[in-house]
């Protein structure tokens, strides 16, 4: 990602081991949703970590380096995760120890977590926020934690989240596109 124009509206991170997971369909649906609450095109730029697992411990990886940059430079990103062990994979924590402490700066995050049960329905918020703090990334919202039973139809869950975490993103965010991507004499 270059310059500006490239920038996508809505970046969307998966630490699942597994490509193409529930978790990642269900990620990339919140990320839908954010971009109309933004107004933004409904193309997320998505992350499938475990297509890049083999490269993520090595720091002068290009392709690596070019989606760090994405997520950095994009106004809002969903970071999800399966819950293993009652917490978020080391996979995701690989890919976000890439970033300084500061590196996520001005980002609107948003964490989401899918698991086998709601044990640990709290993990997104008391495990993945504060990491998320930690990179500088706003967290306006309530973490997202759904059930794997919910996710053959998770529009319900997804509409009583969306209700009032759409419009805090929005507001966080501030009018999309930004100021500077705008076309000369008008557009919002
Ligand atoms: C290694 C491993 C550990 C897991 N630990 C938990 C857990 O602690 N709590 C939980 O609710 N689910 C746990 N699960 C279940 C997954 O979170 C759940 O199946 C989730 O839907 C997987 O996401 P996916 O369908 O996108 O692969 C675990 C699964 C695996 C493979």
């Amino acid at each position: 990602v270059t310059g500006a124009a490239a920038v996508p509206a809505v970046t969307v991170v998966v630490g699942n081991p597994r490509p193409r997971s529930r978790t990642a369909a269900v990620a990339t649906e919140v990320g839908r949703r954010i971009a109309a609450g933004l107004g933004a095109p409904d193309e997320v730029l998505l992350i499938d970590l475990a297509d890049h697992a083999a490269r993520l411990f090595d720091p002068e990886d290009a392709e690596l380096r070019a989606l760090g940059a994405a997520v950095a430079a994009a106004p809002t990103c969903v970071v999800a995760s399966p819950t293993y062990k009652a917490t978020y994979t080391g996979l995701l924590k690989v890919f976000l120890d890439r970033f300084g402490s500061d590196g996520l700066a001005g980002v609107v995050a948003v964490p989401v977590m899918v698991g086998a049960s709601a044990t640990h329905a709290l993990a997104p918020e008391v495990h993945l926020r504060p990491l998320l703090v930690e990179l500088g990334a706003l967290t306006p919202t309530r973490a997202l934690y759904l059930i794997e039973g919910e996710l053959d139809d998770p529009a319900a869950g997804l509409d009583r989240w969306a209700a009032t975490a759409v419009p805090a993103i929005a507001t966080a965010v501030g009018p999309w596109p930004p100021a500077a991507a705008r076309p000369p004499g008008g557009g919002r």
